[in-house]
C-alpha cells in the first residue's frame, strides 16, 4: 500500500466548521464530521440540541452561515434540496411529508418518477413497470395491504415507513432518517428498524439517523454523534457514548439506555 492509498479514507459525506444562527439561537457551533462510506450512525441529543438543523443543512433544506459540506469530495454546500437528492443524498422526516390526496401507492409513484425524472406531480407514471417496482418497495416494507388507502387512512407506523421508503426509491448513497422511529408504537420500533435494515443489506447506504431510544441506537449503529447546543459533544461507539460525562449531563441525563417499553 503507498501511503496516498493509506491516507485516502473513504469518506461520503464530511461537514466541515458547520455554523448555523436563527436570531440569537445557535442550532450549528463549529459542526464537523467525516462519515466514512457503508456506516451506519445515529444522532441523538435533546430537543432542540441541533440534530434535524444538521439533517436540514446536509440535504439542502437549510444553507449553513458557515462551513463546507462534501458528498464524495464534491463540494454539495448551498445546493437545493432536489439536486442533492439527485446526487444521491436522501432524507426521511420527523413528520412525514406525504401527498394528504394520495394513496400509499401513488405516493410511492411520485417518488420513483421523481426519481426519474418522468411525469409530474399530480399525474404521476403509470406504468405497468413503474407500479411494478412501487408495490415491490410496499411489500419490501409490508405496507402492501395499504396501498390504496389515502394518507389519512394510514396508521402513523405505517406513514414512517412509506416516507423511508421512498426516500429509499431513488437508491440513495447517503440515506438521513430523523426520527424514523418517533410516533411509532414502543413494540413497533425495532421491527421498523429492522425492515428499513433489511431493506438496504447490501446495498452499502451509509444511514445517519436521529433516535432518542438508546436500546435503538446501540442495537443498530456503529457510532453515535451527541448533540448538544448546536455541537457535537461526543462522536464514539454506543458504549463510549453512553459512558461520556458530558453525554450523561446533557443528553441521557444519567439515565443510561431505559429499556424499550419500560
Ligand atoms: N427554522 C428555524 N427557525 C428558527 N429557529 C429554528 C429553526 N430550526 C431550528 N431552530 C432552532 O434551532 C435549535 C435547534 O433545532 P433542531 O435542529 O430542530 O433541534 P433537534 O432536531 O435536535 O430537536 C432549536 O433551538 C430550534 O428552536
Ligand atoms: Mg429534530
Amino acid at each position: 500500500m503507498t501511503t496516498a492509498e493509506s491516507s485516502t479514507t473513504d469518506f461520503v459525506l464530511q461537514a466541515k466548521n458547520l455554523n448555523k444562527a436563527f436570531g440569537a439561537v445557535i442550532a450549528a457551533n463549529e459542526v464537523n464530521v467525516a462519515v466514512p462510506r457503508g456506516a451506519v450512525w445515529s444522532l441523538i441529543g435533546s430537543n432542540g440540541a441541533g440534530k434535524t438543523t444538521f439533517v436540514n443543512m446536509v440535504t439542502g433544506y437549510l444553507r449553513p452561515d458557515s462551513g463546507t459540506i462534501l458528498f464524495n469530495d464534491k463540494d454539495i454546500t448551498g445546493l437545493e434540496p432536489r439536486k442533492i437528492t439527485r446526487l444521491g443524498i436522501s432524507r426521511s422526516f420527523q413528520i412525514p411529508q406525504l401527498c394528504a390526496e394520495l394513496t400509499a401507492l401513488e405516493n410511492m409513484l411520485v417518488s420513483l418518477s421523481s426519481a426519474n425524472e418522468q411525469a409530474s406531480f399530480f399525474r404521476p407514471a403509470h406504468s405497468a413497470e413503474s407500479v411494478a417496482n412501487a408495490t415491490d418497495m410496499l411489500e419490501r416494507f409490508r405496507i402492501v395491504d395499504y396501498r390504496d388507502r389515502t394518507m389519512a387512512e394510514l396508521p402513523a407506523g405505517v406513514r414512517k415507513l412509506l416516507d423511508i421508503a421512498m426516500a429509499i426509491t431513488g437508491e440513495p448513497q447517503v440515506l438521513l432518517l430523523d426520527e424514523p422511529t418517533s410516533g411509532v408504537a414502543a413494540e413497533e420500533k425495532y421491527p421498523l428498524m429492522d425492515l428499513v435494515m433489511e431493506a438496504l443489506d447490501g446495498s452499502n447506504v451509509t444511514v445517519m439517523f436521529v433516535e432518542h431510544d438508546m436500546d435503538i441506537v446501540a442495537r443498530y449503529s456503529q457510532r453515535v454523534l451527541a448533540f448538544y447546543d448546536g455541537q457535537i459533544i461526543a462522536n464514539d461507539t454506543p458504549d463510549n457514548v453512553m459512558q461520556d460525562d458530558s453525554v450523561r449531563r446533557y443528553v441521557t441525563g444519567g439515565a443510561v439506555a431505559t429499556a424499550g417499553g419500560v
